[in-house]
């Protein structure tokens, strides 16, 4: 009997070694520990033993069914550690990017559209510069040729911290503080959220996403920025893809435009895509104006740049032909889970 204890608890070690599951443990528990297990008929023949053999094999028998029941309760420890392991690394969300599951293969329209237009930009040599999205009226309106009696500020209304302090209403204020930190040359993309005094509808949304370029140099011209910005659009869109600029007013670049593509949809002709109009309004772009060079300290006359903002949430329901805003931003999964 005490052979048979021994192999019985040599089996039940190796047995426990590869239990992977709490069901397979609980079988194993009965096998050995149950009202008909191993250990149990054993401790039920201990009648059959010698009054000396008894007590010996009888403690033997409980030594081996203690030993066990350890074995068991340590495996289904490390089993439920493991389990709540897995389950914090499913759970495990990426703060840094809104709705990215990595994990199931799904990532927000926005940032699939964001990282097209990075990699473009990034290849030509641009850096990614960050800026705040509370910012002051100083950075966001007066550095950026907008004075306090400007009419401008009205398109832009937003929400007012203090009467200094705002939630930024575009990104072209992070030029600012990139040309305040850093010298020239500067190649840089700011994306980012912006906001402003909107009402919600499918168009509209008073949280939106800009992303703002800047490049100041010795000698850069209107030709610099119209090369880049249809390097863009090729690359984007395709190489068959058609831009054109047209004049348009910025307080802060001079002289400014506004960039069209060519409706990919009807190539030009007018469709419900395009609103009749043959093209669809891509981004407004210019010649950093001379005020804001000098106002962050970088000389007009020895230096010039191009500047351009686009935004990423239109950008995105047109390239995936999502009809309605409201979509990126309600989290449904039922949205989320199709790209
Ligand atoms: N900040 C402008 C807006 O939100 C867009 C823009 C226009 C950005 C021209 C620029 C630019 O950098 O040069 O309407």
């Amino acid at each position: 009997m005490q052979n048979m204890l021994e192999e019985i608890r040599k089996k039940a070690l190796t047995e426990l070694d590869a239990v992977t599951s709490g069901a397979l443990l609980e079988d194993i528990r009965v096998r050995y520990l149950g009202k008909k297990g191993e250990i149990t008929s054993i401790l039920k023949q201990m009648g059959r033993l010698s009054d000396e053999e008894r007590p010996v094999i009888g403690a033997f028998a409980n030594e081996v069914r203690t030993y066990i029941e350890g074995l068991i309760v340590s495996k289904s420890e490390q089993l439920d550690k493991l389990a709540l392991e897995a389950r914090i690394a499913r759970e495990r969300i990426d703060v840094t990017l809104p709705g990215r599951r990595r994990d199931l293969g799904h990532r927000h329209p926005m940032s699939i559209v964001l990282d097209e237009v990075k990699d473009v930009f990034l290849s030509m040599g641009f850096e990614i510069a960050e800026g705040p999205e509370v910012d002051t009226e100083h950075y966001n309106f007066s550095a950026l040729n907008m004075p306090q009696w400007h009419p401008a500020r009205d398109m832009q209304d937003t929400f007012y911290i203090t009467d200094e302090v705002l939630l930024r209403t575009q990104t072209s204020p992070v030029q600012i503080h990139v040309m305040e930190k850093k010298k020239p040359p500067l190649r840089v993309i700011s994306p980012g959220r912006v906001f402003r005094k909107d009402e919600v509808d499918a168009t509209h949304s008073p949280m939106f996403h800009q992303i703002e370029g800047l490049v100041v140099d010795k000698g850069i011209t209107m030709a610099d920025l119209k090369g880049t910005l249809e390097t863009l659009v090729r690359r984007i869109y395709g190489e068959g893809a058609v831009t054109r600029f047209r004049p348009h007013h910025f307080a802060f670049t001079e002289p400014s435009a506004e960039a069209d593509i060519m409706c990919f949809s009807c190539h030009g002709s007018g469709c419900r895509l395009c609103k009749g109009e043959g093209w669809i309004e891509l981004l407004g772009c210019g010649m950093v104006h001379p005020n804001v060079l000098s106002g962050c300290g970088i000389d007009p006359e020895e230096y010039s740049g191009f500047a351009f903002g686009l935004g990423l949430d239109r950008m995105t329901l047109r390239r995936f032909g999502i009809s309605d805003l409201r979509l990126l931003f309600e989290n449904d999964m039922r949205f989320l889970s199709q790209f």
